[in-house]
């Protein structure tokens, strides 16, 4: 018999990053748009706040729930900023980064066979992590017709009596579509009628353009002790590296699940991370806005150059940071393929572009790629330029 984790498959983007460091090292210029971790530096108030700890010898065993000064903080922003009526910071826990966050929420609240409907195309660990306790991913499809809308009358069709929660991710990962309040507030409705649990994943909340306001389902009050929301300091602060995040629930059983799970798995968040935590919440938020502006310029020079080039139809994201684009069919393929991996190594193996497969996010991403625009105006610009040559 296999075990469990034989199944899961990490296998496409470790695939292209592997074979792009192989054209790297061979000392081809290469455009890396399948990394989805931006260029920017950790902001100086952090850095120095992680000095300090360091320093100051504040690295001894913090408590596995988090630093009491992280989980006020915590605590204080998803009250006043998200609106989240949390009742206290024994409600919010800090964890490894979102992906910790997800594990955790999803193994304190499925139980085998629990199915949790999710969108599709989806960043490619969600299912993996529902099926991690034995829970069974139920996919949407987000179809190009309907602006990959997250739609609620797909998602009550989809219930049956073994559902127990819907998973919404905004902005989302690969699309970069903005799911609206008021489809927040149906799909709030429906868990309320179908008495589901709401997992919130809230990893791209800052990274949202065009003026829009980030909304968090969890804010509803009818659906207020049923989410759980979860957060991450990798995209906001820049801190992919440092493993930052958290969540927040009220509901005291899975809080108490959770604080034996972290106790169980990372026995609590390197220190000085913490500290430095505690510095981004505290500080001046400048350094975000600085950030998500130059992200919305780099979105404004990706977009327009992709869509000038015919091998792409493409859907202009209003949050996070990624181009996802449809392959048009009148490419003409390569190697006797026509499919997102076709695709994917047709861009490396001739033009040095990285970009992921449509079909690393879910069945309904078969077609497209995901484009990240995390690098420099310049080197999107470029990379525009080369992608003109190579389809002209
Ligand atoms: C939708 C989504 N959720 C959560 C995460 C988790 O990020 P991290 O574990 O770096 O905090 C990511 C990372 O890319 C993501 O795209």
């Amino acid at each position: 018999m296999t075990h469990g984790l034989d199944n899961v498959t990490l296998g496409a983007l470790v695939l292209v990053r592997d074979k792009m460091m192989v054209q790297q090292a061979a000392g081809r210029k290469v455009y890396r748009l399948e990394v989805g971790d931006t260029s920017f530096d950790v902001p100086v108030n952090i850095q120095q706040a992680i000095t300090d700890a360091l320093r100051q010898g504040k690295t001894h065993y913090p408590p596995s729930t988090g630093l009491p000064q992280l989980r006020k903080a915590m605590l204080h922003k998803v009250q006043t900023e998200n609106r989240l009526p949390i009742k206290d910071d024994e409600h919010v826990l800090v964890t490894s980064g979102g992906m910790h966050a997800l594990y955790m929420a999803f193994a304190a609240l499925l139980e085998p066979g629990d199915e949790v409907i999710l969108p599709d195309p989806m960043w490619s660990e969600t299912a993996e992590l529902i099926k991690r306790p034995g829970g069974v991913p139920v996919p949407i499809t987000l179809r190009a017709d309907q602006g990959f809308l997250y739609d609620p009358a797909d998602i009550e069709a989809a219930i049956t009596p073994q559902a127990k929660a819907i998973y919404i991710n905004s902005p989302q990962n690969p699309i970069g579509v903005v799911f609206s309040e008021e489809t927040q507030r149906q799909i709030a409705a429906i868990a309320v009628k179908h008495n589901l649990w709401v997992v919130s994943d809230e990893a791209y909340e800052h990274v949202i353009f065009d003026r829009q306001k980030h909304f968090s389902i969890g804010s509803i009050p009818e659906v207020a002790d049923r989410t759980i929301t979860a957060y991450t300091f990798s995209k906001t602060y820049a801190m992919t590296g440092l493993r930052l995040g958290y969540l927040a629930t009220n509901d005291d059983l899975l809080v108490n699940r959770c604080r034996k799970l972290l106790r169980l798995t990372t026995n609590g968040v390197s220190s000085i991370t913490q500290w430095g935590g505690v510095a981004a919440m505290t500080g001046p938020q400048d350094a975000v806005q600085e950030m998500v502006q130059e992200l919305e310029a780099r979105r404004n020079i990706f977009f327009p150059g992709i869509q000038t080039i015919k091998a792409f139809e493409s859907f202009k994201p209003g949050g996070a940071f990624y181009v996802w684009s449809k392959i048009s069919p009148e490419w003409r393929g390569y190697q006797g393929r026509r499919d997102s991996w076709a695709m994917t190594n047709y861009l490396i193996d001739q033009a040095g572009v990285g970009t992921s497969p449509g079909i690393a996010f879910g069945r309904a991403g078969e077609g497209y790629v995901r484009f990240a625009f995390t690098l420099d105006q310049q080197t999107l610009t470029e990379s525009i330029d080369v992608m003109r040559d190579l389809f002209k």
